[in-house]
């Protein structure tokens, strides 16, 4: 085994639970949770904020190369991880209506994915992550000890990011409307020609609806520690 640390992967669709299961299996294992999504969001947000118009690549593709990116550990329950872009806090920001209607169409592309896979690679060189996203286990740590690919139905994960939205103090948004945007996001990020999103041959697939946060967390630790005992 080499010095590095090991990595946990967990790729899956919006709303799966991905960042509230990657952040708690951090914590119980003592790792540091990468939110890859959120790093993307962040991008898209300095792109409206700038009034870039969405399909100018070259701009885009300028400002993903040259912009600072952090990612800082928070005692706030409602936003653990505060996300800055040049020095400016975005954490709320980034989970706004508009943001998430605009970020996959950023996030397909290709120099937008380069720079960011760069630099989360770059974070994690001596492991110990768990870092969540879409190309986590396919692309961007490859040889993670763990991978997991975490679904859940439309209807339970709509149900689930209007929950997320109450608890965030953003606007209501129907049901109805959540499952159409999932869906149409789900296609967008499965679909796009770079790092689309899919499983990893060697991920294992977890189907969470019905199952609670620990529940799907247990289910994570728990297979991390067999495999651990493995190497
Ligand atoms: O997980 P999320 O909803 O915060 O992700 C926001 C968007 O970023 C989503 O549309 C897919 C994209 N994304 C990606 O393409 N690759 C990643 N590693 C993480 C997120």
């Amino acid at each position: 085994m080499s010095d590095r640390q090991p990595i946990i992967a967990i790729d899956g669709p919006a709303g799966a639970g991905k960042s509230t299961v990657a952040r708690q299996v951090a914590t119980q294992l003592g790792l540091v949770y990468l939110d890859t999504g959120a790093m993307y969001r962040a991008v898209t947000w300095l792109v409206l904020q700038q009034g870039i118009a969405i399909d100018d690549d070259c701009a885009i593709a300028e400002l993903a190369n040259k912009c600072k990116i952090e990612l800082t550990p928070s005692q706030d329950i409602k936003f653990p991880v505060r996300v800055w872009i040049n020095d400016t806090d975005v954490t709320q920001a980034i989970r706004s209506i508009e943001v998430t209607s605009q970020v996959s169409a950023i996030a397909a592309q290709a120099a937008v994915r380069q720079a960011l896979v760069k630099q989360q690679q770059n974070w994690g060189k001596r492991g110990g992550l768990v870092a969540e996203g879409r190309d986590i286990g396919t692309h961007v740590f490859p040889d993670a000890e763990v991978k997991i690919f975490l679904t859940a139905s439309v209807g339970e994960r709509a149900r689930r990011r209007q929950q997320d939205f109450k608890t965030q103090g953003q606007p209501e948004v129907s049901l109805e409307q959540l499952e159409k945007d999932i869906a149409e996001r789900d296609w967008k990020d499965s679909t796009r020609k770079v790092s689309p999103l899919k499983k990893a041959v060697d991920a294992i697939e977890l189907q969470t609806d019905g199952l609670s946060i620990s529940e799907v967390t247990s289910k994570i630790v728990d297979y991390y520690q067999q495999r651990l005992s493995q190497w």
